[in-house]
């Protein structure tokens, strides 16, 4: 089908991107919000209406795959994106929604990521405090575990259900560092939004501080970066991933016989 109206065409994916970091914290309700926004005119679609799904407002939007050869992905407005956010949190896990709207991402949204000294301290202080260590009391865990989470891209994930798959919150959710980290030299793909962690372990050690500035990292990154881009996987309620899985990955980065630290196959 055909959303004809003043429409964004900016992917799933990236709109979700811009999400993370941006408007929702500043504005306190979300539905006020997207409700003065773009009040959606469709013309009524020609196509069948098998597999669509009803929007609020009573339209049915369906997913074409004619659209995804275009552009990669569905044209939709800002007010659907939203609504499509809304949605899938609720699926997933009320308490998932509340992480876009905490005091940190607050500060850094209305400071464009420039927060001045007396914030960024209050941002550090109140970040490093979230921080626990796993049951098992320890830094590191098991890397083969950690390889499959920093793997996964379980959970946390956007969009209508029966539209985006909407993530079964019985599973561990996984990490997805690829989409910003190269990693393991033999893991065919990474982004590069965060520096390379390849060879993480050899060339920085597997003492103790480093255990424990690996594991603080990934569970607060803002605990070290106020207004880092890097997401907090250990924080507070609707956490990505649990103490333990942390530990997993900290292996996996720092063992010396994990392949993070071993020559390319
Ligand atoms: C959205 C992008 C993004 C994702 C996803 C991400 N990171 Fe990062 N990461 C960054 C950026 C950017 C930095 C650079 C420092 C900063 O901005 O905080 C960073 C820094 C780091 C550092 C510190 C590097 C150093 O040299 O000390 C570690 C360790 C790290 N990331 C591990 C991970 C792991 C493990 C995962 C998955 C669990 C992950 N990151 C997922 C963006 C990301």
């Amino acid at each position: 089908m055909r959303l004809n109206t003043k429409l964004t065409s900016v992917p799933l994916a990236l709109a979700a991107l811009i999400l993370s970091q941006s408007a929702l914290s500043m504005s306190g309700s979300v539905d006020e919000q997207s409700k003065k926004e773009a009040s959606p005119q469709t013309e009524a679609t020609t196509q069948s209406d098998e597999g669509a799904f009803v929007a609020e407002d009573g339209r049915k939007l369906k997913y074409d795959p004619k659209n995804d050869a275009e552009d990669r992905g569905q044209r939709i407005s800002e007010a659907e994106f939203m609504q499509a956010v809304k949605r899938s949190f609720l699926v997933n896990d009320e308490q998932e929604w509340k992480r876009f709207s905490d005091p940190t991402l607050k500060t850094c949204n209305v400071s464009h990521d420039k927060p001045d000294m007396e914030q960024a301290k209050s941002i550090l202080a109140r970040e490093k405090a979230s921080i626990v260590l796993p049951e098992h009391g320890r830094y590191m865990g098991d890397w083969k575990q950690g390889k499959k989470w920093v793997e996964g891209a379980h959970g946390g994930r956007i969009g209508y259900p029966g539209f985006v798959d909407a993530d079964n919150p019985a599973k561990l959710n996984g990490a997805n560092c690829y989409a910003c980290h190269a990693v393991d030299p033999n893991f065919p793909q990474n982004g590069n939004m965060g520096p390379s962690l390849t060879g993480f372990g050899k060339m920085r050690g597997q003492g103790e501080p480093m255990q424990k500035y690996t594991y603080e990292y990934i569970f607060n990154a803002k605990s070290f970066n106020p207004c880092s881009l890097m997401p907090r996987f250990g924080n507070g309620e609707g956490h990505l991933l649990t103490p333990e899985q942390i530990a997993d990955i900290v292996a996996f980065l720092l063992d010396p016989e994990s392949p993070v630290n071993q020559p390319k196959q």
